[in-house]
C-alpha cells in the first residue's frame, strides 16, 4: 500500500496497525522455532532458549519481563527468567552474565533496563557474548551496524523499519528524519534507514528550528520521550509517521487519578495530514518484543552455524 495520502483515504486507512503486524510476525518465528526445532523432521534440532535478567522491581519492567517470558513460550522457545534484588551490585550481575555466556542452552541475553544506579549500565552490556545479545546493545553489534555486518539489530528501531517496509515497500530516496539520538532507538534508527537507501537526518532537542526540519520528511520517526510534543503542522502532507514515544499522562476527564498513554506526537492533528501513522498504544510498542523473538531465533541459529529461516 502506498503511503501517500489518495484522496478520500479514511483515517482507518492511515493507521498503521502494528497489534495485527506483531501477531503476524510471531506466528512466523513460531514455525520457524518448529522448523529448527525438530517439529518438522530438522535433523540435529534445537529448540532456542532466552534468558532474561530483570534487577529490582520497576513496575514497568515487571510487565515486560512478563510479556517477554509468556511471548517466548508461546512461540515454543525456552525462556529463562533471571530476578535479583535492586541492592545486587557490579560483580554480581557480571559474574551472572559470564555464567550465561558460557552456558549452551541460552542462545539469547537481555538485561531489562534501567539499571539501578550502582550499575553500569554499558559495562553489563558489553560483557554480553555479542553473538548472544539479543537486545543489540553490545558495541560489537552497533559497530557491525552501522558498518554493514552481520549485527543483531536493538528491536523497537527493527520493528519501525518492518512497519514502514510494510507501507512503503522500498524506501530508497525516502528523505527520514529521526528525532531523537538515543543508542536505544534514534542512533540505530538512522543506520537500518540508511542501510535501506533512505537519506537520513538525525534530528534532536538542540537542532534549530525542529518544526521546519520535520516537515522536509517523507517518513518522520518521533523517539524522544515528550508526550505529544510533535504537532500536526510539523508534518508534510502524506508523510508516514511513526511515533516510538509511550508516555503515560493524567487523564482526568476519565476520572479522578486516571491516566492515558499517548506518544510523542499530537496523533489526531497528525492524522488529518500525515499518509499513514502509528497509534499508541497498539503501533510500534507490540513490535519490540516480537522482535526480541526474531532476534532469538536468528542468535540461536547463528551460533550453530545453521541458516536463519524466513521470518
Ligand atoms: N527497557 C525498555 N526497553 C527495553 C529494551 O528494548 N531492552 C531492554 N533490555 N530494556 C528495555
Amino acid at each position: 500500500m502506498s503511503g501517500i495520502s489518495q484522496p478520500g483515504q479514511s483515517g482507518a486507512e492511515k493507521v498503521i496497525d502494528g497489534k495485527a503486524f506483531a501477531a503476524g510476525l510471531r506466528e512466523r518465528v513460531a514455525r520457524a522455532v518448529s522448523t529448527v526445532s525438530g517439529a518438522q523432521g530438522f535433523m540435529g534440532g534445537f529448540t532456542p532458549g532466552l534468558a532474561v535478567v530483570l534487577v529490582g522491581e520497576d513496575p514497568a519492567s515487571q510487565v515486560y519481563v512478563r510479556n517477554k517470558g509468556k511471548q517466548t513460550q508461546e512461540t515454543g522457545m525456552r525462556s529463562i527468567e533471571h530476578k535479583l534484588d535492586a541492592r545486587t551490585d557490579q560483580d554480581t550481575l557480571l559474574t551472572l552474565i559470564a555464567d550465561l555466556n558460557a552456558d549452551d542452552d541460552v542462545d539469547g541475553i537481555l538485561v531489562q533496563l534501567p539499571l539501578p544506579k550502582q550499575i553500569d549500565a554499558q559495562s553489563v552490556l558489553d560483557a554480553i557474548d555479542p553473538a548472544k545479545d539479543v537486545d543489540g546493545f553490545h558495541v560489537i553489534n552497533a559497530g557491525r551496524l552501522a558498518t554493514g555486518g552481520a549485527a543483531l539489530v536493538p528491536c523497537t528501531p527493527l520493528g519501525c523499519l518492518l512497519l514502514l517496509q510494510d507501507r512503503l515497500g522500498d524506501l530508497s530516496g525516502k528523505h527520514a528524519v529521526v528525532v531523537g539520538r538515543s543508542n536505544i532507538v534514534g542512533k540505530p534508527m538512522a543506520q537500518l534507514l540508511l542501510g535501506a537507501n533512505a537519506t537520513v537526518t538525525i534530528a534532536h532537542s538542540r537542532t534549530a528550528d525542529l518544526p521546519a526540519m520535520c516537515r522536509q520528511a517523507d517518513i518522520l520517526i518521533a523517539a524522544v520521550g515528550r508526550p505529544e510534543m510533535v504537532r500536526g503542522d510539523w508534518i508534510k502532507p502524506g508523510a508516514v509517521v511513526i511515533d516510538v514515544g509511550i508516555n503515560r499522562v493524567p487523564a482526568p476527564e476519565q476520572g479522578e487519578g486516571k491516566t492515558r498513554l499517548v506518544g510523542d506526537v499530537a496523533f489526531d492533528e497528525a492524522l488529518a495530514v500525515a499518509g499513514a501513522i502509528t497509534p499508541v498504544p497498539g503501533g510500534v510498542g507490540p513490535m519490540t518484543i516480537a522482535c526480541l523473538l526474531r532476534n532469538t531465533v536468528e542468535a540461536a541459529c547463528r551460533r550453530r552455524g545453521v541458516a536463519v529461516p524466513e521470518m
